[in-house]
């Protein structure tokens, strides 16, 4: 069986916090060690482009990132890890799947529309804010992917969508380029809900933008300490018996206890343990862990030569796999030097494939479907539903009925093309 294909990035616009390195880095590098998985974990610092205009912010933020990987344990010669900006067939991947992705569908991308959003909120044109690197974003993200055809992409939660949109683009490819072969695998996100789980000082989400995180090595131990210091916790007094159920520092605890630590602190804090007392031993358990990082850390940040090094045999080895794949899929879309014999088999199969009807549910908790056609084009956008089973009704109501003009739809496509499409499943 072929490796499983992991890969993941981090935007380079900032340093991390305890959040990310419990529910991204730390379960990247525990399943890197494991057989049979193939890891990529990159600096996505193109992406940080779009976000950030201080080159020393963005400069400085993917050497921290760089050596925070390494400091928590990955090993490079184990993984490909890499710098995106340092591999520039990413980049030209990008121009080849811009060249079949829908404006119809990044247009949907909810990053773009909380853009707008905000804009019109302000009173604003829609696209006042909007450069074509954020309009363009999930189109590089995909990029990232299928240039190395990752199997798996673990992400957080407002990641999936994206996802979704490299998988489509990915099979429009396929369909148009790959004369029956896959050229790009189809790429699944994964949510573990571990990457959700660290709470921040308040008990919500540990987030940069509710100010509530414990940083991870910025500030040494002094920082932690005083995170950790900010805990909300209930009033309850030493001595006085305390429910551990729910409390943001029981959660912290137990990100980095064993079984059997996580029991005795519940016991303790039952028993009367101080709050003030609590937080001594968090900070103790955290820093028994953390603390040998930072000193690798700081290590790292001291010789900035180690780690250019080590990125640059990272990307040498992602580029032994780029710029062979790359030449390949220019190839296929007719980017090939004259003397090329390849030629693209004229008489496409046709029928082979059928439209396809998709259901799924966003974030925003509604049901959702969209009709595409064999090319992976998109036809027909529906609005979203309350409930699974109304879009599911309306989905068979097409199939058997073909095009119903007051369907509560979006048209993405001719009327011809769609009513077209809708035939198929009739003839089945
Ligand atoms: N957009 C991702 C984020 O902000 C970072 C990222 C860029 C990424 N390219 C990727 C994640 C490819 C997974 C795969 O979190």
């Amino acid at each position: 069986m072929s490796a499983q294909r992991v890969l993941t990035g981090i935007t380079t616009t900032g340093t991390l916090h305890l959040g990310n390195y419990v529910g991204a880095i730390r379960p990247a590098i525990e399943a890197s060690r494991k057989p049979g998985v193939e890891s990529f974990f990159f600096m996505a610092d193109f992406h940080a482009l779009i976000k950030c205009d201080e080159p020393d912010r963005l400069a400085h933020s993917s050497r921290a990132i760089a050596a925070t990987w390494l400091a928590a344990g990955l090993d490079p010669e184990r993984v490909t890890f890499y710098r995106q900006s340092d591999v520039p067939e990413i980049p030209e991947l990008t121009w080849l799947l811009i060249c079949v992705t829908a404006k119809g569908q990044m247009n949907r991308a909810h990053a773009y529309k909380a853009a707008v959003d905000a804009a019109v909120a302000a009173g604003e044109e829609p696209d006042a804010n909007v450069s074509m690197g954020l309009f363009s974003y999930p189109v590089l993200m995909a990029a990232d992917i299928l240039m190395f055809n990752a199997h798996k992409v673990p992400v957080g939660k407002d990641q999936v969508q994206h996802i979704e949109m490299a998988r489509d683009v990915a099979q429009r490819f396929n369909h148009l380029f790959g004369q029956g072969k896959e050229m790009f695998v189809l790429p699944e996100a994964v949510t573990d809900a571990e990457m959700e789980l660290l709470p921040g000082l308040d008990g919500r989400k540990m987030s940069k933008s509710y100010d509530n995180v414990i940083p991870l090595f910025e500030g040494g131990s002094a920082a932690l300490k005083d995170a950790v210091a900010r805990i909300v916790t209930d009033s309850k007094l030493p001595g006085e018996p305390k429910d551990p159920q729910g409390q943001a520092i029981v959660t912290i605890y137990d990100a980095f206890a064993t079984t059997e630590q996580r029991a005795a602190f519940r016991a303790a804090l039952r028993g009367g343990l101080g709050w003030g007392e609590a937080k001594q031993q968090l900070v103790a358990l955290i820093e028994g862990q953390i603390g040998p990082m930072r000193e690798r850390y700081a290590e790292l940040m001291a010789h900035p030569e180690k780690l250019e090094a080590t990125l640059q045999a990272g990307a040498a080895k992602a580029r032994a796999i780029a710029v062979p794949f790359l030449k390949t899929l220019r190839e296929a879309c007719g980017l090939r030097p004259y003397t090329s014999t390849a030629t693209t088999a004229v008489a496409k199969t046709e029928k082979a494939a059928l439209p396809v009807f998709k259901q799924y549910r966003e974030a925003d908790g509604k049901f959702y479907f969209k009709l595409l056609s064999a090319g992976g084009e998109l036809l027909l956008q529906s609005s979203g539903f309350d409930q699974g089973r109304d879009a599911g009704q309306w989905v068979a109501r097409l199939k058997r009925e073909g095009w119903v003009a007051d369907a509560p739809v979006q048209r993405e496509a001719s009327e011809a093309d769609i009513t077209a499409a809708l035939a198929a499943f009739q003839e089945d």
